[in-house]
């Protein structure tokens, strides 16, 4: 598919999604929302795809969601089409794993974007924020409630509240981004770390992003025993025979999704 505002590229088992409005530092239109979800879901169904990067320019990976868009809208408009629901849904939805690579801007929606993905590595140009405030609105995609995960309560009122950006190595401290690495390596990185996800078993990789994400939706001990039963599961698998062998017979696994 002819996509106008993402650029898709796969190379080996890493599908590359580029978010490409460079006038409007990737801001998040309903178009680019749904080239990304076809992206993704394309990326899900093809099975050379082991991993997924998303990523933006080094001055944005977005500036939020599109503010020129969204100041045409009444509440009406934006509860009855249901504002950006079914795009969040359809990304949650996706199975295999979402590395975000984010430098420069990732404020509002973008930031809410990057937290949707399995983890972020940041360049050390990357800033994060929350700044709907400013618009007389608050986060729509998670803002108020991944960020409050991810970071803790105070200071993510602080970043809702007072609209502020913190830059990469506040994230890293806060838990926000798993690396932060120079501008100039971050594809490197984040390739580097797809390819090594790539490498394993993908019914093991999913078991491990559903139980990791299982995390969020439950309580600890329905959580522990959701781990323990996928854990016990995979035992079924014949990847796991193979695992084990190689690392008892002091060689690498060849494993084969099976
Ligand atoms: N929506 C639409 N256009 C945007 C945009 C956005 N979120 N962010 C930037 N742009 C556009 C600007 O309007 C500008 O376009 P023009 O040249 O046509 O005027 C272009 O991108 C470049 O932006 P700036 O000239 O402002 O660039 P800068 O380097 O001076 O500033 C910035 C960069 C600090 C990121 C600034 O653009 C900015 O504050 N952007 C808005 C950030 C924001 O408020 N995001 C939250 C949006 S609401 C939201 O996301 C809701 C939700 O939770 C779902």
């Amino acid at each position: 598919m002819a996509y106008e505002t993402i650029i898709v590229e796969i190379e080996d088992h890493v599908a590359l999604i580029k978010l490409n409005r460079p006038d409007a530092l990737n801001a998040l239109n309903a178009q680019l929302m749904t080239e990304l979800c076809t992206a993704l879901k394309d990326a899900q169904a093809n099975d050379k795809v082991r991993c997924i990067i998303l990523t933006g320019s080094d001055k944005a990976f977005a500036a939020g969601a599109d503010i020129k868009m969204m100041s045409e809208k009444t509440f009406v408009d934006v509860f009855s089409e249901d504002l950006f629901g079914p795009e969040s849904d359809a990304i949650m939805r996706v199975r295999k794993p979402i590395i975000a690579a984010v430098s420069g801007y990732a404020l509002g929606g973008g930031c809410e974007l990057a937290m949707m993905c399995d983890f972020i590595i940041a360049s050390d140009t990357a800033k994060f924020g929350q700044p709907e405030i400013n618009l007389g609105v608050m986060a729509g995609l998670g803002g108020s409630q991944r960020l409050t995960r991810f970071i803790g309560k105070s200071k993510a009122m602080d970043m809702n509240l007072t609209g502020r950006f913190m830059d990469a190595e506040e994230a890293e401290r806060s838990g926000l981004v798993s690396r932060v690495v120079p501008v100039k390596k971050l594809m490197e990185e984040a390739r580097s770390a797809a390819d090594k996800i790539a490498e394993k078993s993908m019914v093991t990789v999913m078991a491990v992003k559903e139980s990791v994400n299982r995390s969020y939706e439950t309580t600890l001990r329905e959580g522990l025993l959701f781990e323990r039963r996928v854990f016990h599961s995979l035992f079924a698998t014949e990847d796991q025979a193979e695992g084990m062998a190689a690392f008892i017979e002091k060689r690498e696994p060849q494993f084969r999704d099976k």
